[in-house]
């Protein structure tokens, strides 16, 4: 299995992928990613496709960050 997972910036986590990537929701139903190697999930939290992102965060101005936090020791 091969998936990358991009943070966009400002925006929503890109996920590619092999097509054999499952995704589910919290209660461990599996959400259907039939013809979909490539998606967005929602980073911002504003989303009304949750899991996936619907461009609310460019209306929302949503502000990431922008590299990832270093482990502390
Ligand atoms: S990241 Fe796009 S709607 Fe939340």
């Amino acid at each position: 299995m091969t998936v990358k997972i991009t943070c966009r910036p400002n925006g929503p986590y890109l996920i590619e992928n092999d097509g054999t990537v499952e995704l589910t929701d919290t209660a461990g139903t599996k959400i259907d990613l039939t013809g979909k190697p490539k998606f967005a999930l929602c980073r911002c939290g504003a989303s009304a496709l949750k899991p996936f992102c619907d461009g609310t965060h460019s209306k929302i101005c949503f502000q990431a960050a922008e590299a990832a936090v270093a482990k502390k020791p």
